[in-house]
């Protein structure tokens, strides 16, 4: 596992993915930044998402708040409260972990997957978790022996609370704020009042979160800074299991339609919820470490608008057949970078093409309308004129499409680093383009080639990449 996230970490930093951010000075722990390829494939997710949400459905439309609020905002959130992490120093260390990561990394690598002793520890752990008996907790960690994994010494401290906010050092008190559904619910009024919308609406929004993790790792899996797609839905108060339900499965076939496959895919259903949930399930993927969450939809009920009535002293009601009520929420969450991650990992292949090992390929098979790249025009040389017919090619066909013009190498290495980045379509322009306007189309999963004419290059690029075939799905 630890391998393939090397090979994968080396993979995305060489082909312009992802780069540790400030690297030059020995980066950053648990901050990435996205490099010329991730950008683009982040944001075809985003449009992905943003459509799916706001164009697909007439009653959600979007919004772009602040990542600075008013503090009393998280106040009345629960998250000064409530938003907190346990961890544990280790004292010659000096490192600090998060217990429940610490015994579960323990089991996993001590014990057979299916051993019933490994199932009972962690049942206790979950129990003690749901109880938040730090104690017992500690108590585990010295049952089973549990040492620090850099220093080797059991030399713990007692493990005691944590708020995961970032607060910022300014003359009033500030944090970065550490979900976006606050903005949200703040503008809940104004969005409502200007949209003229009525329940069940929601409102959508894409931004930055900040969570100071304790343990912050696995590549993109836990960051520091990442991004959300945040939904929540306004609902009628005794509606509530018919829209946590429909969203389950609404996500679900958003998910699925990613083509990853539906075996990478499982619902969770929480016991243990946050503090402003009444109902929570996670989607779950298949991560290259196991099962984790990648999206979480809750009901929040009336918990959120409640609290910041209570703290703003102005009305969230609404006033709808001469019943007055606070709607209640059903929020769909998903971690942008997470899904990055998923893409990535579950794309990344190393393809024999003959039988001989040196003739393989390092190939990126993402669904195509998300690739950074839609298609490569190349000339099949460097001489007699086919650079300049490529390039004017491509000049008219890049209005239209996100498409790269290379030739800097010999065709078969063109088409490797487009393999390499995941790019679906390669079109070559060879002596027959000079005779008879036409290129060969190279299909990146199967590596078979067609000649076409020309004429046709828009149509096949769209047909093959665009994303309104996945939409449309969406509706079926
Ligand atoms: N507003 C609800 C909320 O924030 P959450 O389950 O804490 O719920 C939602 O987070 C999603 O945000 C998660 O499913 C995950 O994909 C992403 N996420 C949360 N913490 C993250 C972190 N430290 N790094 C990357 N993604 C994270």
């Amino acid at each position: 596992m630890s391998n393939f996230i090397d090979f994968l970490m080396s993979h995305s930093k060489s082909y312009g993915f992802i780069f540790p951010s400030s690297e030059i000075y020995g980066g950053i722990n648990a901050i990435y930044d996205y490099g010329q390829n991730g950008i683009e494939l982040k944001n075809n997710i985003k449009e992905y998402w943003w459509k799916s949400m706001t164009q697909i459905h007439e009653n959600i439309v979007g919004i772009d708040s602040s990542v600075l609020m008013n503090s009393n905002v998280w106040n009345a959130s629960g998250h000064i409260d409530a938003f907190n992490e346990f961890l544990i120093d280790n004292r010659d260390s000096k490192k600090r972990y998060r217990p429940d990561i610490l015994i579960r990394d323990y089991l996993e690598q001590n014990f057979d997957s299916n051993s019933p002793e490994k199932k009972k520890f962690l049942l206790r752990l979950d129990r003690y978790i749901e109880h938040k008996n730090l104690l017992k907790i500690k108590n585990l960690i010295d049952e089973l022996k549990i040492h620090d994994p850099i220093c080797k010494t059991k030399n713990w401290t007692n493990i005691r609370y944590f708020n995961m906010m970032f607060q910022i050092h300014n003359k009033e008190k500030l944090f970065l704020r550490p979900e976006t559904a606050q903005g949200i619910f703040c503008n809940f009024h104004n969005v409502q009042k200007s949209s003229r919308m009525k329940i069940p609406f929601g409102i959508a929004q894409i931004g930055k979160s900040f969570r100071n993790e304790i343990i912050a790792r696995k590549f993109l899996f836990r960051l520091r800074e990442f991004e959300q797609m945040e939904m929540q839905f306004f609902i009628f108060p005794d509606e509530e299991k018919i829209w946590y339900e429909y969203w389950i499965k609404s996500r679900l076939k958003w998910h699925f339609l990613l083509n990853l496959g539906k075996k990478k895919y499982k619902i969770f259903n929480h016991e243990n919820l946050a503090h402003y949930a009444s109902l929570g399930a996670d989607i779950q993927f298949d991560f290259p470490f196991g099962f984790q969450e990648i999206e979480g939809i809750h009901s929040r009920r009336d918990f959120d608008l409640k609290r910041h009535e209570y703290f703003s002293k102005k009305k969230f009601r609404i006033f709808d057949s001469k019943k007055s009520y606070i709607p209640y929420v059903i929020e769909t969450s998903l971690g942008l970078d997470r899904l990055v991650f998923a893409l990535l990992s579950s794309s990344l292949k190393k393809e024999q093409i003959k039988k001989n090992e040196k003739n393989s390929r390092i190939i990126l098979k993402l669904p195509p309308y998300l690739s950074p790249i839609k298609a490569a025009i190349l000339p099949l040389t460097n001489k007699n004129g086919l650079p300049n017919i490529a390039k004017k090619l491509f000049n008219e066909l890049k209005i239209d499409h996100k498409l790269v013009y290379d030739d800097k190498n010999s065709i078969g290495k063109l088409y490797r680093r487009q393999d390499a980045i995941g790019t679906p379509l390669c079109f070559t322009v060879d002596y027959e383009t000079i005779a008879k306007n036409t290129v060969t189309v190279r299909f990146r999963d199967t590596m078979n080639q067609n000649r076409i004419h020309i004429k046709e290059i828009s149509n096949i690029i769209e047909k093959e990449t665009g994303l309104k075939n996945i939409l449309k799905k969406i509706l079926m």
